[in-house]
């Protein structure tokens, strides 16, 4: 008796599952990786591929860490929901910086963003409920939403609206499947902020149609020029659930300090929403990763216990180098780069320059202009398709003020070579 034939695909013959198997390599990770590669090996390559300050962490947040590694009560298992007195400094910044008022028990401290963003979704999609993602979108949200058994559905929105999509647009992706919109502003990898009467206009939209809203704010201090007069002259400006406060019962939040103080590498975020919801992806997490490293959580407690003199003056290099790398890179012919108003990153369309003749090759797509871009004059920048919108490039300007000059000028100097 040797029993039934195994399916031609049995359980054990599997190796990846297909949900881990369907997952693609961070795009913009993976540029990286490659420059970071080419420069260890000798090549004077300039990265505008990731998303991080070049800044170090100021001192008082490190101090902060040095203490809490020789306090014996960061070396033992804490809340998997975060230190007590964190979540309560995460509800007092949010008062602060938002005038939103949230209760402790609303926060779930996270591994970063990242792991928020995750898990926001993992506790509210059921398989097969749709969300609605503004494209050019970060790389992250469609494969979390995947992973969390969702649906993501693309709304567009190019350069002839400085990347805002309008609630027209939004309104036409929804469908009775449509459980969650997703709303970033300022917005990685455009660089997008809108404005007060628009993040309102959403906002009511999604209200009356009962649906849930995922608001990303990791940038909310990274605001130049139009966009920063606006924001000071009224703290309240842009956060979702503030401007619409019905929403507050479906609305998640989620936030950290890797763009604000520079940490990116502490992996400290949160996610703050309704109780139930905060509750349900705390129970996650108790099973995932249960806390976040204490001593990377004391460095956050300082960071959002302290004022933000220290973004402020990363904010002033930040717009010195928006207004150099923009005007640099509309200086290109074929290149089309709109103000960015937030965050680091310029998103010029370079549709014009494809097909075209550049060192005896025709690039088809913006992925193979970014490979003829890393081999030719040795910039790394991070093509469009990765955020859903092909014809694009994405440049971090969160590096120092040289190397974007003189990486912009390789830029330049390749493209202006580009024939017909
Ligand atoms: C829009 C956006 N949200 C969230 C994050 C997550 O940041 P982290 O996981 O480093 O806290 C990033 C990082 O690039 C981002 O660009």
């Amino acid at each position: 008796m040797t029993g039934a034939t195994p399916p031609a695909t049995s359980p054990t013959d599997r190796r990846v599952s297909a949900r881990i198997g369907a997952i693609s390599e961070s795009a913009t990770l993976a540029v990286d990786a490659k420059a970071k590669a080419l420069k260890a090996a000798g090549r004077p390559v300039i990265g505008f591929g990731a998303g991080e300050p070049d800044f170090p962490t100021p001192d008082y947040i490190v101090e902060a860490a040095v203490e809490a590694c020789r306090n014996p009560k960061f070396h033992r298992y804490t809340p998997a929901g975060g230190l007590p007195e964190l979540k309560a400094a995460i509800a007092a910044k949010t008062l602060r910086d938002s005038g939103y008022e949230v209760e402790p028990a609303q926060v779930l401290v996270t591994n970063g963003g990242k792991q928020a963003i995750y898990e926001a979704f993992a506790a509210i999609l059921d398989p097969g409920d749709e969300v609605i993602v503004p494209a050019p979108y970060w790389t992250t949200y469609p494969e979390s939403i995947r992973l969390a058994g969702g649906v993501p559905v693309d709304v567009v929105a190019d350069e002839t609206t400085g990347y805002r999509v309008s609630v027209e647009q939004l309104e036409a992706a929804r469908t009775e499947r449509t459980k969650v919109v997703l709303f970033v502003s300022p917005s990685n990898p455009t660089g997008a902020v809108y404005p007060r009467a628009q993040v309102e206009e959403i906002g009511r939209w999604a209200a009356e149609h009962g649906l849930w809203v995922l608001t990303d704010e990791i940038y909310e201090h990274l605001v130049y020029g139009d966009a920063a007069a606006r924001a000071s002259a009224d703290v309240t400006s842009a956060s979702l659930p503030v401007v619409v406060p019905e929403l507050r019962d479906k609305c998640i939040v989620v936030n950290g300090v890797a763009k604000t103080y520079a940490m990116t590498g502490w992996r400290v975020g949160w996610v703050i929403g309704p109780k139930d919801v905060v509750k349900a992806a705390t129970n996650l997490q108790s099973h995932a990763t249960s806390n976040v490293s204490n001593v990377a959580q004391a460095a956050a407690l300082a960071a959002v216990s302290g004022d933000l003199d220290a973004v402020a003056e990363m904010r002033e290099a930040f717009d010195r180098r928006r207004r150099t790398i923009v005007r640099m890179l509309n200086e290109i012919d074929g290149v089309e780069c709109p103000e960015p108003e937030g965050a680091f990153y310029a998103y010029p369309s370079v549709k014009a320059l494809l097909g075209k003749e550049i060192r005896g090759k025709r690039p088809a797509t913006s992925v193979e202009l970014a490979e003829i871009i890393l081999e030719e004059a040795e910039v790394a920048v991070v093509p469009g398709e990765a955020f859903g919108t092909p014809g694009y490039l994405r440049l971090s300007y969160a590096l120092g003020d040289e190397d974007l000059v003189e990486g912009v000028s390789r830029l330049q100097k390749l493209l202006g070579e580009a024939r017909d």
